[in-house]
């Protein structure tokens, strides 16, 4: 199975965290969907996208079961790390090593095959797009950003490492370009889950996964009927991200902003 031929997950229900079964026909994740998950803090969100990490057959806390293609996933799925395909970048994600971001990421390449020549440079390109804090090819990934980390770790798993589906656990205002990343791993493809409080993220997912209790409470498609308020709400992000980057530099905020 190569990944650019896309893999649809489904997760399938398990039980909540009275033990009593959970009850919501399964999702499935194909390439290019866009997914958020939301709830209370507690909920279960994150150990939903655990469940779909370590593809659960049921020995998860949750009970759950994730499917590759209608079956149970290959083995090599589990456990060859360079064929999994699940990427999962948290707020903690971090690049320990001592190296600059072409090193970093050519020595990635060389544990690869099928690449291109340039899938550094590429990988540097599609991170730039996701950051407005331009990522120098030459510059230690250890004195990155947290928003320059968090979009290198994305442009990395999704141009080398070519993972399909991508999850990422409440990456708030990480100093990322949302719709970028949300738009162009769609174009690539690729599934992506965000596990969010953001309000704005939510509303640019397809679909919106509930969790309350441990358990998936309902899977929203909310369609076209939330298109005013996404447009509004995008508004809103944009001057909320100017106010943030006006008092980060040190400005007072006169008058009304919003
Ligand atoms: N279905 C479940 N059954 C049992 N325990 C669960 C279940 N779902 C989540 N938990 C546990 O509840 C705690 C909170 O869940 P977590 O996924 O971290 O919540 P969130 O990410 O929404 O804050 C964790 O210890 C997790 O292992
Ligand atoms: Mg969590």
């Amino acid at each position: 199975m190569r990944f650019s031929d896309g893999i649809t997950v489904t997760v399938c229900p398990g039980r909540n965290r009275d033990g009593r079964p959970e009850n919501f026909e399964p999702i499935d994740i194909a390439p290019g969907d866009t997914l958020s998950i939301v709830g209370p803090t507690g909920s279960g969100k994150t150990a939903f996208i655990n469940d779909i990490e370590v593809f659960a057959q049921g020995d998860t806390v949750t009970g759950r079961r994730v499917l590759v293609n209608g079956e149970a996933p290959p083995d090599e799925f589990v456990r060859n790390p360079a064929r999994k395909p699940v990427a999962m970048i948290t707020q903690n994600t971090k690049c320990l090593m001592d190296l600059t971001v072409t090193e970093f990421l050519s020595m990635h390449v060389s544990t690869r095959e099928n690449l291109l020549d340039n899938a550094v440079g590429e990988a540097i390109d599609l991170a730039n797009h996701f950051t407005g804090e331009g990522i120098d090819a030459d510059a230690r990934v250890s004195s990155l950003s947290g928003g320059q980390t968090r979009s290198l770790m994305i442009a990395d798993a999704v141009v080398i490492s070519d993972t399909p589906i991508l999850l990422l656990d409440e990456i708030e205002n990480a100093g990322i370009f949302k719709e970028e990343v949300v738009a162009r791993l769609k174009r690539r493809r690729k599934a992506v889950i965000f596990v969010t409080h953001d309000p704005y993220v939510s509303l640019l997912s397809d679909r919106r996964i509930v969790m309350r209790g441990g358990e998936v409470r309902s899977v929203l498609r909310p369609g076209g009927s939330e298109s005013e308020a996404l447009e509004r709400v995008r508004q809103i992000d944009c001057k909320m991200a100017e106010i943030r980057e006006r008092i980060r530099m040190g400005e007072i905020i006169g008058g009304v902003p919003l």
